[in-house]
C-alpha cells in the first residue's frame, strides 16, 4: 500500500489495495494509521458496489446512525449524495460542519464513493482543525478554552430549516426528512483531545453550533462567527478534487468538511455511509 501526502493542509491518496476485497487485518491497521495521521484518504481506482462500501465502513467501527436523509432504496446505511443535471435546489452541504455534531456520540468518520462525478467543479474543501488550533492566536483561544458548545441541527433540518418544508418545493433530487427532532441539543467541548491519538483540535463548527454554554447569544454569535473564520482559513484547507470511482473516508473528529458547486448541467452523484463511534 503507498500513500502519498496532498501536500496540503490535510489529506493523502491510498493505492496498491483493492477495496472490492475483504481486507486483512494488517491492511485495516495500515489504514487506519494512514487515516489518523493524514484525516482524509482518497483511493482512487475502486470498483465498489454498495455492499463492498458497507463492508469497508464496518471495518472501522459499527455504523453510525444517519437522521433526517432517507437511506437508498433497499439499504439502511447507504445515503446518496445526489445533484441532478438540471437542479436549481441550493447545493446540499456547502456549508462548513462536521457530520452529526449534534449527536451525543457523533461519528467518528464518513465514507464517499463517487460514481457520477462531473468534469468540473464538484470538490469537497476539509479543513485540518488540528492545525487551525496549533496555529490559533493566544487571545481567540483564551475566549474558547473549556467552553463548551450547544450543538443543534435546527438550522438545518427543522421543519423551518436550510432543508425544511420550503426546501421541498425546490426540486431537491435528495430524499431529506425535516422533523422538529432537530430541535435537540447537545454539549461537546470547543476543545477537545482527539479520542485515538490525543491530538487536541477544535470540535465543528457554527453550521451545527447554535450557542455556547452559560454565553447570552449576543456574546456567543460574534464568537462563534470569529471562530468560523479562523477555522476555515486556506492555509489549513485541503481541497479535494473527485474521480469516478474514488472513494473517500474523512475523520469527523480532525476536519470540517464542506460541498462546492461549479458544475451546473452536469449530474453529481455519490454514495456515503457513516462510521459510527466506536
Ligand atoms: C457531505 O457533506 O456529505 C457531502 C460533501 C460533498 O458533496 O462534497
Amino acid at each position: 500500500m503507498d500513500v502519498v501526502s496532498s501536500g496540503q493542509a490535510c489529506g493523502a491518496a491510498v493505492t496498491g489495495v483493492d477495496l472490492s476485497q475483504p481486507l486483512s487485518d494488517t491492511v485495516v491497521a495500515d489504514i487506519r494509521a494512514a487515516w489518523l495521521e493524514h484525516h482524509v484518504l482518497a483511493f482512487p481506482d475502486q470498483r465498489l458496489t454498495d455492499d463492498d462500501l458497507e463492508r469497508f465502513t464496518l471495518y472501522f467501527g459499527p455504523f453510525g446512525e444517519d437522521p433526517f436523509i432517507a437511506p437508498l432504496p433497499g439499504r439502511e446505511h447507504v445515503l446518496a449524495i445526489r445533484r441532478e443535471a438540471d437542479e436549481r435546489a441550493p447545493l446540499f452541504a456547502e456549508n462548513w460542519h462536521t457530520d452529526w455534531s449534534f449527536q451525543e456520540h457523533p461519528p467518528q468518520g464518513t465514507c464517499l464513493y463517487g460514481i457520477a462525478i462531473p468534469p468540473t467543479g464538484g470538490d469537497t474543501l476539509y479543513a485540518n482543525q488540528h492545525a487551525a488550533l496549533d496555529a490559533m492566536p493566544a487571545k481567540l483561544r483564551g475566549k474558547i478554552d473549556g467552553k463548551m458548545a450547544i450543538h443543534s441541527a435546527k438550522n438545518a433540518y427543522a421543519p423551518d430549516g436550510t432543508y425544511g418544508e420550503a426546501d421541498a418545493a425546490k426540486g431537491r433530487s435528495m430524499d431529506i426528512r425535516p422533523s422538529n427532532e432537530a430541535e435537540a441539543t447537545q454539549l461537546h467541548a470547543i476543545i477537545r483531545k482527539h479520542p485515538e491519538t490525543g491530538r487536541e483540535g477544535l470540535y465543528s463548527c457554527i453550521g451545527y453550533i447554535a450557542g455556547i454554554e452559560g454565553m447570552s447569544q449576543e456574546d456567543a454569535l460574534p464568537l462563534l462567527m470569529e471562530l468560523y473564520e479562523w477555522q476555515t482559513r486556506d492555509a489549513f484547507v485541503y481541497r479535494h478534487r473527485w474521480q469516478p470511482n474514488m472513494l473517500v473516508m474523512w475523520d469527523n473528529r480532525s476536519v470540517l468538511h464542506r460541498a462546492t458547486g461549479g458544475y451546473e448541467g452536469h449530474a453529481r452523484l455519490l454514495h456515503r455511509t457513516t462510521i459510527g463511534s466506536a
